[in-house]
C-alpha cells in the first residue's frame, strides 16, 4: 500500500468532507431554509441538468435582475456541483435565458409578448425555445417580479428533481397581496413570537434580512409589515420611518414592499393634535402629510394595518364614529400615493355581546359598502383567536363589496409555539375550502378572497410571521414548512398540503424516498394529532394566560372571554357552548344551510361539536359512543398520534443530518409528554367537573 505523503491526506480528507457534505449528512443549524442548493446527488440526473444549464442570461442592469442572476448562478452551482456562468446571449445549447419583452431582445424575439401581458407582472413562462439558434430554457414575463418568481420556479424544478428540458409552465398568483405580519416591537422583542428577537428592531439592520427577503421571493411574498399591530405610535416618527426605509430598501429588490402598523391615536400621540377624530379635518390633515412624509421616503410604501378598538387599543369609536370613518381617513391620505388600509376585524366586546365570536360581524357587515375601495378588512380564519380548529370566520361571503383580506397566524401562539410540531397547511387548506355558501354551493373561502365570487379587484392575504434570530429561523425546523406553505398557498390556494409538503421535503431534507415519505406521514398528520390532544370534538381555549399551557380550570379574573371555564361550561349536566338559537346564536351569522346544520348537534360534524353545542356527557355520538367516551378516546389517541410522530422520526437516524435530527427529536420528545399531561390534566378536570353538582 502506498504511503500517502502529508498533502495527499490532507486531499483525501477534504474530498470525503465534501462527499459526506454531499450526502447531505453535515452538520445543520437549519439557517439555509429550503434554499440549500446542495449537489444533485445522482450523477446521471446531475449530468442531464448540467446540459440543461450551461449558462445564464439575464440582461444587465436593474438591482432586481443582479439578484435573479446571483441566486440563479448560486443556485445552479451548487445543485450542479460546477460553476454556471452568466453571459450576455447563448452561445452553445442549454442556456437559461431570463427576461421581459421590453427588456431583453431575445425575449422580444420569441413572439410571447401579448400571452405574457395576459400573465400580469408577477406571471411568468418557463418554457424551452430556440434563442439565438440554439435550444434553451426561457424564463420570461412581463415584469421583474414575474422573473424573480420564475428563476425560483426554476431552481426549484431542480431541487424537486423535475425535468427542465422539457419544462412548460405557465403561473401567475391568484392574490395579489401577500403579506407577512410581523408583531415585531420596536424594542426588538416580537409578541408571540418563538424564534428569538427581531431581525428589524430595534437598531439592527441585519445581513439576514436579505436572506429573509431571498426566502419570500422564493415563494412570491410581496410585502412585509415589520412592526407589530399593537403599535407604537413612535413607529410613525422620522427615525422609525428612516429605519424603515433602510429595510424598505433591503427588500425592494426581491419585490417585497414594506408596510406599517399604524397606531389610531398617532395624531395625538405625535403629532401633538388635541383628538384623533377621523372627521376632523385637522386629523385627515395630520394623515395626508403622514402620507406624503413616507413616501418620500419609501416610494413603494405598501400601506398601514390598523388595530383599532381592539383589545384596548384607540380608534375611532372613541369619537363615536364607526371603523369606516377610521379606515377612510387613512385610505385617503394613502390613495393618491397607491397605498391601502388594512382594517383588522379582531374586535370583542363582551359588554355588548358576551359570546364574543359575534362581535366583528355585527360591526363590520352592516358597514359594506362604505369602505373606500383600497380598504381591506383583514379578517381573522375563524371568528375566534387562531385555535388549532375553529369553523371559518362568518364574514367570509357576507361581504360582497368589501375586500377582505385573510388574517392566518404561522406563528404558532395556540399550537404548542415552537415546541409541538404542527404543519399547519392542512388546517388553512380546511379553511380555504370551506364553503361559505354565499353564492349557492361552491362559495369556497377561497373564492371569496381570490375576489372572483364577487368580482372584486383587491384581493390579499397575511400571514403572522414565525420568523425571528433563532439560527434556524423558526425555532423548530419543521415549522419552517409552514412559513413555506404560506407562501405556496398565498400563490395559489388549490395547491394541496401533501403537495407543498413533499416540495419542502425534497428542499430542505433530501429526496431519498424514505426520508421524502417518513417526514411527509409526520407532517400531515401532526394538525389533527395536535387538535387529538388539545381540542377534542371542538372544545377550545383550555389554556392559561400564555396561550401555551394546559388549563382547562383556568377562570381568568380580568375578563371571563380570556378565561377557559367560560367556553367548556363543564359542570355536571354537560359540556361545550351552545351556539345554537338556543345560546348565543351565533349559527346564524353564518349562511343557509350552515346554519341549520350547525344548529343541530345531529348535523354538526364531530370536529365541531362542542364549539357550537352544549351537550350532556352520555349523549350518543355519531360512533356510538357517549360524548365523555369520546372525549377520553381523543385524549388517549392525541397522546398516542404524538408518541407515533417521535417514533417515526426516529427511522430517519443517520438519513438525515445529525444536527438537525437531534434538534427535531428532542422537541417531539417533549410534545409527546405533553400530549400525555394534556389529556391527563383534562380528563381529571372533567372527571370532577362531571360528578359537581350543578
Ligand atoms: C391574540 C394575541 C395577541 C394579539 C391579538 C391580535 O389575542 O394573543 O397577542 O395582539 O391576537 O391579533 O391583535
Amino acid at each position: 500500500m502506498p504511503v500517502l505523503s502529508g498533502r495527499r491526506i490532507g486531499a483525501v480528507a477534504i474530498v470525503a468532507t465534501v462527499l459526506v457534505l454531499g450526502a447531505g449528512l453535515r452538520a445543520d443549524t437549519g439557517y439555509d431554509l429550503w434554499l440549500r442548493y446542495t449537489p444533485v446527488p445522482d450523477t446521471a440526473v446531475r449530468a442531464a441538468y448540467r446540459q440543461a444549464a450551461t449558462a445564464i442570461v439575464v440582461p444587465r442592469g436593474s438591482p432586481t435582475a443582479e439578484v435573479i442572476a446571483a441566486e440563479l448562478k448560486r443556485g445552479l452551482t451548487g445543485l450542479l456541483g460546477a460553476d454556471v456562468p452568466r453571459v450576455d446571449r447563448p452561445a452553445a445549447a442549454g442556456a437559461i435565458v431570463v427576461g421581459t419583452p421590453s427588456g431583453s431582445p431575445l425575449v422580444a424575439a420569441l413572439g410571447w409578448t401579448d400571452a405574457l401581458t395576459r400573465l400580469g407582472d408577477e406571471g411568468y413562462v418557463i418554457r424551452s425555445a430556440t434563442v439565438a439558434g440554439f435550444p434553451a430554457t426561457v424564463v420570461a414575463s412581463n415584469g421583474e417580479a414575474g422573473l424573480l418568481y420564475g428563476a425560483f420556479h426554476l431552481l426549484r424544478l431542480i431541487q424537486t428533481r423535475q425535468p427542465l428540458a422539457a419544462a412548460d409552465i405557465t403561473a401567475r398568483p391568484r392574490l395579489a397581496r401577500r403579506l407577512l405580519n410581523h408583531w415585531d416591537n420596536l424594542d426588538g422583542s416580537i409578541e408571540r413570537g418563538y424564534a428569538g428577537r427581531s431581525f428589524f428592531w430595534p437598531d439592527r439592520v441585519d445581513a439576514r434580512v436579505v436572506d429573509y427577503a431571498r426566502a419570500n421571493a422564493s415563494i412570491g411574498i410581496n410585502g412585509a409589515v415589520i412592526n407589530s399591530v399593537n403599535a407604537n405610535p413612535q413607529s410613525l416618527t422620522p427615525p422609525l420611518l428612516e429605519k424603515a426605509a433602510l429595510i424598505a430598501g433591503m427588500l425592494r429588490p426581491y419585490r417585497i414592499r414594506v408596510y406599517l402598523a399604524a397606531n389610531f391615536a398617532a395624531p395625538k400621540q405625535i403629532g401633538g393634535l388635541t383628538t384623533n377624530d377621523p372627521l376632523d379635518p385637522a386629523v385627515a390633515q395630520w394623515w395626508r402629510a403622514k402620507a406624503d412624509e413616507i413616501y418620500k421616503l419609501i416610494p413603494d410604501f405598501g400601506g398601514f394595518v390598523v388595530k383599532a378598538n381592539s383589545e384596548g387599543q384607540p380608534g375611532p369609536q372613541d369619537y363615536h364614529r364607526t371603523h369606516a370613518d377610521g379606515a377612510n381617513v387613512l385610505a385617503d391620505a394613502l390613495a393618491p400615493h397607491g397605498g391601502i388600509v388594512m382594517w383588522r376585524a379582531f374586535v370583542y366586546n363582551a359588554e355588548v355581546d358576551p359570546d364574543r365570536v359575534k362581535r366583528a360581524y355585527a360591526e363590520f357587515v352592516p358597514l359594506d359598502g362604505t369602505f373606500r375601495a383600497n380598504v381591506f378588512a383583514q379578517v381573522k380564519n375563524g371568528p375566534l383567536d387562531f385555535q388549532p380548529r375553529e369553523p371559518f370566520h362568518p364574514m367570509f361571503g357576507a361581504m360582497a363589496k368589501t375586500p377582505l383580506m385573510a388574517e392566518l397566524q404561522i406563528t404558532q401562539e395556540y399550537l404548542g409555539w415552537s415546541t409541538h410540531l404542527a404543519y399547519l397547511a392542512p388546517m388553512w387548506k380546511e379553511f380555504l375550502d370551506a364553503d361559505t355558501y354565499a353564492r349557492g354551493p361552491g362559495s369556497s373561502v377561497a373564492k371569496v378572497i381570490d375576489g372572483s365570487l364577487d368580482g372584486k379587484r383587491e384581493t390579499g392575504i397575511v400571514g403572522v410571521a414565525n420568523t425571528g434570530r433563532d439560527a434556524n429561523w423558526s425555532g423548530h425546523d419543521l415549522a419552517q414548512a409552514n412559513w413555506y406553505a404560506f407562501g405556496r398557498l398565498a400563490w395559489n390556494p388549490d395547491l394541496s398540503a401533501a403537495t407543498i409538503a413533499d416540495e419542502w421535503i425534497r428542499m430542505t431534507w433530501g429526496d431519498a424516498p424514505e426520508v421524502v415519505a417518513t417526514i411527509r406521514s409526520i407532517m400531515l398528520d401532526s394538525r389533527e394529532t395536535f387538535v387529538h390532544y388539545t381540542m377534542p370534538l371542538g372544545l377550545h381555549h383550555l389554556i392559561g394566560g400564555d396561550h401555551y399551557a394546559v388549563m382547562p380550570e383556568n377562570a381568568d379574573a380580568r375578563r371571563a372571554d380570556w378565561s377557559a371555564i367560560y367556553y367548556h361550561r363543564a359542570d355536571a349536566a354537560g359540556i361545550g357552548y351552545d351556539r345554537t338559537r338556543a345560546g348565543s346564536a351565533a349559527v346564524d351569522q353564518y349562511r343557509a344551510p350552515l346554519r341549520e346544520w350547525w344548529n343541530d348537534p345531529a348535523t354538526t360534524p364531530d370536529e365541531l361539536l362542542l364549539w357550537f353545542h352544549h351537550l350532556p356527557w352520555d349523549y350518543r355520538m355519531k360512533s356510538g359512543r357517549t360524548l365523555w367516551d369520546e372525549l377520553v378516546l381523543s385524549y388517549r389517541r392525541g397522546a398516542e398520534e404524538a408518541k407515533g410522530l417521535e417514533t417515526r422520526w426516529t427511522t430517519l437516524h443517520g438519513k438525515i443530518d445529525e444536527e438537525r435530527y437531534q434538534a427535531v427529536l428532542v422537541k417531539l420528545r417533549r410534545q409527546s409528554d405533553e400530549a400525555v399531561a394534556w389529556g391527563d390534566k383534562c380528563i381529571r378536570y372533567f372527571q370532577a367537573a362531571r360528578a359537581r353538582r350543578p
